[in-house]
């Protein structure tokens, strides 16, 4: 049984005031995740991601195709209280403490007052609230309200989250403390669904991605099968190579850089073998300050899949 399973799933919005016309804003997903996965949904700005989600938590219908989760229609009430769900810009009663918040959503999924007591306090540890969960959430920055959003979707133990762009508004420590939060779900043997436009996000925590441009599945799959995680080719950066040196390498290297006088970023491709370049730029008087392999990393591929498929639409006839 798959944790999230998709067919033909398609939501096609009204746009207009008085002529309605239909825009496609997703065009026939198919997809599948396993349970237990943390799974990365990627894609430019206005891809469907956002969309996707909404369908998968019934906060809006399909114009087609179906979803289930754990193996239920989405909807299924027994299923709803399985799930957590973070979204794009979390919105709370603002008078509320974060404490108060944890509270009524705990009592509001039945939890009982000694399971809220127990979660509600490790909780926010968790995504470092310290003791600012006394204070009233619109004292909160951006980067506050995320964590206790993100403390919100997991109040009820949740064995699939969704978590709608969960790094947006985060600084380094609170991307850190993000990525450590998924990783335990998922050692705890739950399933994360999550979407991200920033991709290193993706490549620390995810087993699978898929990459959806212009509202379509551009692509789908393990990160090192996507990606063709071999060296493309290596970069040299060299310090003292003189003028006469510079003309004998230039004509052999795919690309140079200047840096500063005399100091230049040299770049090969794979074919060329790394140690004969070095004894070459070693017998032109060259020091070499750095050797490093180039690697095509899920930005380029992510920048690649979306210049293919495009992240334009096509109405829908
Ligand atoms: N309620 C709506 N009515 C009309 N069009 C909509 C509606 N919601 C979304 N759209 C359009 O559908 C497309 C997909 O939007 P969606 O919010 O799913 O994208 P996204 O991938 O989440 O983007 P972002 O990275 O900016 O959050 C966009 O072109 C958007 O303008
Ligand atoms: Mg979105």
């Amino acid at each position: 049984m798959y944790a999230i399973n998709t067919e033909n799933l398609t939501k096609d919005y009204a746009l207009g005031f008085w002529r309605k016309r239909p825009y496609r804003a997703l065009d026939r997903l198919t997809l599948q995740v396993e349970s237990g996965e943390v799974f990365g949904f990627l894609g430019p700005n206005g891809a469907g991601k956002t969309t996707t989600l909404k369908l998968l938590l019934q906060l809006v219908f399909p114009t087609d195709g179906r979803a289930e989760i754990l193996g239920r229609p989405v909807g299924d009430v027994a299923v709803r209280r399985r799930i957590g769900f973070l979204p794009e810009n979390p919105y709370f009663y603002d008078h509320l403490t974060a404490i108060e918040l944890l509270e009524y959503f705990g009592r509001l999924l039945g939890l009982s007052s000694r399971e809220r007591e127990a979660r509600v306090p490790r909780l926010l540890d968790q995504v470092g609230i310290g003791a600012e969960r006394r204070l009233p959430l619109r004292r909160f920055s951006k980067g506050m309200l995320q964590r206790v959003g993100l403390a919100q979707a997991l109040i009820n133990e949740p064995e699939v989250v969704f978590l709608d762009e969960p790094m947006s508004g985060l600084d380094p420590i609170g991307r850190r403390m993000v990525r450590e939060l998924i990783l335990g779900l998922r050692d705890r043997g739950a399933t994360v669904f999550f979407s991200s436009h920033i991709l290193a996000d993706a490549e620390a925590v995810c087993s699978r991605v898929a990459i959806l441009a212009g509202g379509r599945l551009a692509a789908a799959g393990r990160l090192t099968d996507l990606l063709a995680f071999g060296v493309k080719g290596w970069e040299i950066v060299v310090d003292d190579l003189g003028a006469e040196a510079l003309g004998r390498v230039q004509g052999l290297a795919a690309k140079t850089t200047r840096i500063a006088e005399n100091r230049y970023a040299l770049e090969w491709p794979s074919t060329v073998q790394p140690e004969r370049i070095l004894t070459d730029l070693a017998a032109a008087g060259a020091t070499v300050v750095s050797l490093n392999p180039v690697r095509d990393t899920l930005e380029d591929f992510f920048v690649r899949q979306v210049a293919e498929h495009g992240n334009q639409r096509i109405s829908p006839a």
